[in-house]
């Protein structure tokens, strides 16, 4: 898996790129970073080019001097892709990082061939929840990001996770904690003030997979299900037994649903 680094506006967007062919790029969710689609590019990259970048703010990327939006996170996403000379893709994002797909969507539909939304919903925040959110941020600022994985860990991983599988435990606090306070604060704040893309969703005219943790407490699989109405021919696939990261938790039940979507897209 090559590692790469572009200067895309004001910052450095670090990456990862495998394979060949057809571009898949795969964004991740808060507090995490591209590490979190390890398994997913190795597993797709025999059959495409996997690109997956850490968001502005987390992982090895630099918050920059930007005013963090899912709308920035996006035009990075799309200054990385000219960066790569590549067009078009499929285009997968985990929770926050589906938000940030929404708002991909919107900008650039031409750019997008299929779309993956993984343990995501279209909704914005309720005014209870931005609350929350900016004591959250406030808290990473204050005390560090460690506080805030340990509120966090119950809600992304499922009991049977937790209590069978202290690796996946580990590597989900350890991503976490990876986590630089005023990216996580930044990103917490965007959260807070993204858009409602509920709209956005019968205008959407490509191929689309939902994938969906049994479990998910954060974006529920009743979200998913409201959200898969909306979209013409959106497929969904609820994985039993993983909660909010499903990818990490369930990483077979989650490859063979994104390779299914994706090596069967007609070109
Ligand atoms: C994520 O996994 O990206 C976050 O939990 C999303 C959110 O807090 O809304």
């Amino acid at each position: 898996m090559g590692r790469g680094v572009a200067r895309v506006r004001g910052t450095e967007v670090a990456y990862d790129d495998a394979g060949g062919g057809e571009a898949v790029v795969l964004l991740h969710g808060f507090p995490f970073d591209r590490s979190m689609w390890r398994e997913q590019a190795q597993a797709l990259s025999g059959t495409c080019r996997v690109v997956a970048p850490d968001l502005r703010g987390m992982g090895e990327t630099p918050l920059g001097g930007a005013n963090l939006t899912m709308g920035e996170m996006a035009e990075d996403v799309a200054a990385l892709l000219d960066e790569l000379k590549v067009e078009r893709v499929v285009l997968g994002g985990l929770s926050m990082g589906g938000y940030v797909a929404f708002e991909f969507y919107r900008r650039f539909p031409a750019r997008v061939r299929a779309l993956v939304l993984a343990d995501t919903r279209p909704q914005a925040d309720t005014d209870e929840a931005r609350r929350t959110r900016e004591e959250t941020a406030r808290r990473a600022l204050d005390e560090g990001v460690a506080p805030v994985a340990d509120s966090m860990l119950p809600k992304l991983l499922s009991e049977d996770t937790r209590a069978g599988r202290p690796d996946v435990v580990e590597r989900v606090r350890a991503m976490m904690l990876g986590t630089r306070p005023e990216g996580a604060a930044a990103a917490l704040r965007a959260m807070a003030v993204r858009r409602d893309q509920t709209d956005l969703l019968a205008s959407v005219d490509v191929p689309t997979l939902i994938i969906v943790g049994g479990e998910d407490p954060i974006t529920p699989p009743s979200d998913s299900e409201a959200m898969g109405a909306k979209i013409r021919g959106a497929r969904l696939v609820r994985i039993e037994g993983a909660s909010h990261l499903s990818n990490v938790e369930r990483l077979e039940e989650f490859n063979r649903a994104l390779g299914d979507f994706v090596n069967g897209l007609s070109s």
